[in-house]
């Protein structure tokens, strides 16, 4: 139960599937979110007891420095959490600015981008809604500070389906469309598409219709075009970690974000600082 005492600020107010979101001032001056469960879903108590979940999974994987933490939680008849406040735009913002900043800074925010997904895989969670509006990106002239939020899609890692279809369409992998199944390896292959798109400045599956595209992202036959022909300059290890993240068959693909940075060699995927090591199909 969050003891935290706010007062309403104005600085910005966002409405999404699940919750609605308002600043809040603490006690002590900081600046926070108010995410709170949306009054109209009220009586959606799946959906009410997914948004739970979520708030007790970001509370345990507060503490990381890309993740937007948890300051307090309430699970009452209207649940609500308080964040972290970022300030800055989400990482779809600045992919579409295009700007000096994106470019110089893009592999880092990616680097970033996967720590933090690397920590939640570590602590046998996945996120499902791995997508650039869920990563927050804090711009400071010494460089880029990213954090993940939104875990209302979040799951243990070992609760793989099958069940109802989740997430968000442009950046669910095969077995999510096909068997209605998820893995740790899906939000591998989420990570990917972001990733590619962020170099590529395209998505790595297209179609003559967004119905096709999708189609062909699910497809076992489609694969993505080599990122070096459409990003000549991508570092070459990065270019093999993105395209084995887009293996259509999950058990083919990296299983998880350690594996990720790895086959990258950077970070937390270093072997001096790798902490746990899975196999690799
Ligand atoms: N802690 C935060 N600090 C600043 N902006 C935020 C924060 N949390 C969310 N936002 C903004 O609100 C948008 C939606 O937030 P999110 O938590 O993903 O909820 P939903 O997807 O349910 O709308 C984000 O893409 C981001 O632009
Ligand atoms: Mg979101």
């Amino acid at each position: 139960m969050a003891d935290l005492r706010f007062t309403p600020t104005k600085h910005f107010h966002a409405t999404g599937g699940m919750a609605v979101l308002d600043t809040v001032q603490l006690e002590d001056g900081r600046l926070a979110v108010l995410r709170k469960y949306r009054v109209s879903r009220l009586l959606n108590f799946r959906l009410r007891a997914q948004f739970i979940a979520g708030l007790r999974l970001r509370q345990e994987l507060s503490g990381h420095q890309n993740i937007v933490g948890s300051l307090g939680f309430s699970e009452g008849l209207l649940p609500y959490e308080i964040i972290e406040f970022v300030s800055g735009p989400n990482l779809n913002t600045i992919m579409g600015r295009q700007d000096d900043f994106f470019k110089k800074y893009r592999v880092q925010i990616l680097q970033q981008a996967a720590e933090a997904l690397a920590w939640i895989h570590r602590h046998k969670v996945m996120h499902l809604d791995v997508k650039p509006e869920n990563f927050l990106v804090r711009v400071a002239a010494e460089g880029p500070l990213v954090k993940l939020t939104d875990f209302d899609l979040a799951r243990a890692a070992d609760d793989n389906g099958p069940g109802r279809r989740n997430g968000t369409p442009e950046y669910m992998a095969p077995e999510q469309f096909k068997q209605k199944m998820r893995y740790q390896a899906s939000d591998v292959f989420a990570f990917s598409i972001m990733a590619y798109r962020m170099l590529a400045n395209r998505f790595p599956f297209s179609g003559s219709s967004a119905n096709s595209a999708l189609k062909h992202q699910a497809s076992d036959k489609v694969t993505a075009r080599p990122l070096h022909e459409v990003c000549p300059d991508v570092p070459a290890r990065l270019e093999i970690a993105i395209m084995h993240g887009l293996e259509k068959d999950w058990h083919r693909r990296l299983q998880d974000m350690n594996a990720f940075l790895q086959e990258w060699g950077v970070g937390s995927g270093m072997p001096q600082n790798s902490g746990k090591r899975k196999a690799v199909f």
